[in-house]
This record gives structure tokens, sequence and C-alpha cells, in this order.
């Protein structure tokens, strides 16, 4: 049995096959309706979400599973005390996988070590998102057609954004991928990401705090929302919202084929002037969270279609 905590946890020839599972879905969606038959998702989030939980319960339904969870901590025994790793033991005697999303780094992965079915970590604080980094890949494999030679913008909260730091780790598999990273100095990425999985990997890349000075380079620009639940205080949030506003004359300095990027919720660091814009690719990236997902959700089964 296998679970999902980090994207690194499939290799890189896994991962190919996962994209092309995704990309045989999306084009072929009625020969995989009932491959999951009879099978149960459950979604335990204790954080709030809308497409992560949502595209997992379309994936299964697609599948032709049924789903069942909860969607914040209050309703479930969390709110009488219960460990999330007796949750998560319970839960595998009435589902056949689990989606599990919480504010505390590394509580899917306690999840799962006393689950009986397959446990993917669908967000854990401000650590890791594999299954954002899944759809993420997709989308920039099917809109660039490659996952090499690429130089990818991230822009925003790199401290806390999670779905930066396992971006990052997937995308150093890759050769010839360059950095960007634009953000301003107190929400850089984090040291140990920088030490550990660029330095560590001979990756180059480079720190900028304006927009404007890495819009140019860029193939792919991926924005992040400012993380407001994470930060200690509303006024250091106040002081940092509304430092990146994508808008059209900051698009006007990007290559025609730059694609930008974003795992959403927007708040105001995509104006919606850009949307329009035929190089902004992040409702077509929540599409292809379905399809993912329900390539995952497969490939952990371990159903053959
Ligand atoms: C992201 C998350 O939850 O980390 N959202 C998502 O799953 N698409 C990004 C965010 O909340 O900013």
């Amino acid at each position: 049995m296998r679970h999902l905590m980090s994207p690194l946890d499939f290799s890189v020839e896994e991962l190919d096959k996962l994209l092309a599972l995704a990309d045989d879905i999306e084009k072929h969606p009625a020969k995989y309706a009932h491959a999951c038959d009879g099978k149960i998702l459950a979604t335990c989030f204790y954080e709030p979400s809308t497409r992560t939980r949502l595209s997992f319960e379309s994936a299964m339904l697609r599948l032709g599973g049924q789903v069942l969870g909860f969607s914040e901590a209050g309703s479930s025994s969390a709110a009488k005390g219960e460990s999330v790793s007796d949750t998560i033991r319970v839960i595998s005697c009435y589902a056949d996988i689990c989606a599990i999303r919480h504010p505390k780094e590394g509580a899917p992965l306690v999840g799962s070590t006393k689950s009986l079915i397959p446990v993917i970590n669908a967000g854990d604080g401000g650590h890791q998102h594999p299954t954002q980094t899944l759809t993420d890949l997709l989308t920039i494999k099917q809109k660039k057609g490659r996952l090499d030679n690429l130089t990818v913008g991230l822009c925003g909260d790199l401290k806390f954004g999670r779905t930066v730091h396992s971006l990052i780790s997937a995308l150093v598999r890759y050769k010839n991928v360059k950095f960007v990273l634009i953000s301003p100095e107190e929400l850089k990425v984090p040291s140990y990401i920088k030490e550990e999985v660029l330095d560590a990997n001979g990756i180059e890349y480079k720190e900028v705090e304006k927009l404007e000075d890495a819009m140019a380079d860029l193939d792919i620009l991926y924005m992040t929302r400012i993380q407001k639940e994470r930060f200690f205080n509303e006024e250091e949030y106040l002081r940092m919202k509304g430092f990146y506003i994508l808008d059209p004359k900051k698009m006007a300095l990007a290559k025609d084929d730059m694609i930008v990027m974003h795992p959403l919720p927007r708040v105001n660091e995509i104006s919606v002037a850009v949307d329009d814009d035929p190089r902004a690719n992040y409702f077509e990236q929540a599409q292809y969270g379905v399809y993912v997902r329900m390539a995952l959700i497969l490939t952990l089964l371990e159903v053959q279609v």
C-alpha cells in the first residue's frame, strides 16, 4: 500500500506514467467512468478548501466511485479532542482511500502511519501540497509540451506557500530548469529549501523583489496568494497584501508563449483584466486538477483499466 505525502514519493518515471494516464483520461473519459465502481473516497479537511476537496470528489465520482467526509474540523470528532491518527484509522474502516488536509505540518503523515488505506496529503500547513504539484506538472506538460528547459518564476508568498515548496522539489528533477524567486524580503523561500533542494541539486536560481525585473526571462509565471492564515499578526499581512499585482502592463513585458499559472484562490495578485489574455492558464489548471486526481486515485488503488 502506498501513500502520497510529497511529490518525491513518485519517481520521475512514475510521474510520467501518471501524467500520461491523466492525458488519456482527459481524451477518453468514458473508458474510466466505472473504473472505481464500489470504491469510496474519504475527504478529511481540517482547513478550508474549494478546488482540492471538490476536485477530489469530482474525480472519484467521475470514476464511478462514491465520496464521504468532512470539510471542517469542527464537524468532526477533532472538536472532541480525537487525534488525527485515530480519526484516519477509523476512516480506513469506512473508505478505500483518503485525502486529508490539515493546518499542522506533518499531520497527514502521522495519519498515514496507522491507516489501512492509501492516504493522500491534500495540503499540510506551510509545508507541502503534492496533488497541486501533480496538477501543475500536468498543466506545464500540456501547455509547454515539456518539463525540462524551463525558466520558472515563482511570485508572492514563497515562505508560507506550500504549493511553491512542492513544485520546486518536483521540478528540480528535470533537466535545465531555472528559477526566478520573486518575493518581498519577508516572504522569501525558506532556507531549508534553498539548501536542501536548490543548492543540493546544483540548480540555478536568483531572488528578485520586482516582478518587472523578471518578466522578460520567464517561460512560466507561477503567481501565489499571500497566505493570510499563516501570518502571526494581521498588521504584517496587511503590509504584504497587494505587494504584487499582475496586470496587462506587466504582461506586456513577457514572452508571447509564457504561461501564467496560479493554484488559486486568487485574492488581488492577478488583475481580472489578465483573465482574457491567452497566456492566462489558471482556470484550465483547475480543470487539469480533476484529471490528475483521477489518475492518482487509479494509481494508488492499483486499478487497471
Ligand atoms: C492552495 C493551497 O491550499 O495551498 N490552494 C489550492 O489547493 N489550490 C493555494 C492557496 O491556498 O493559496
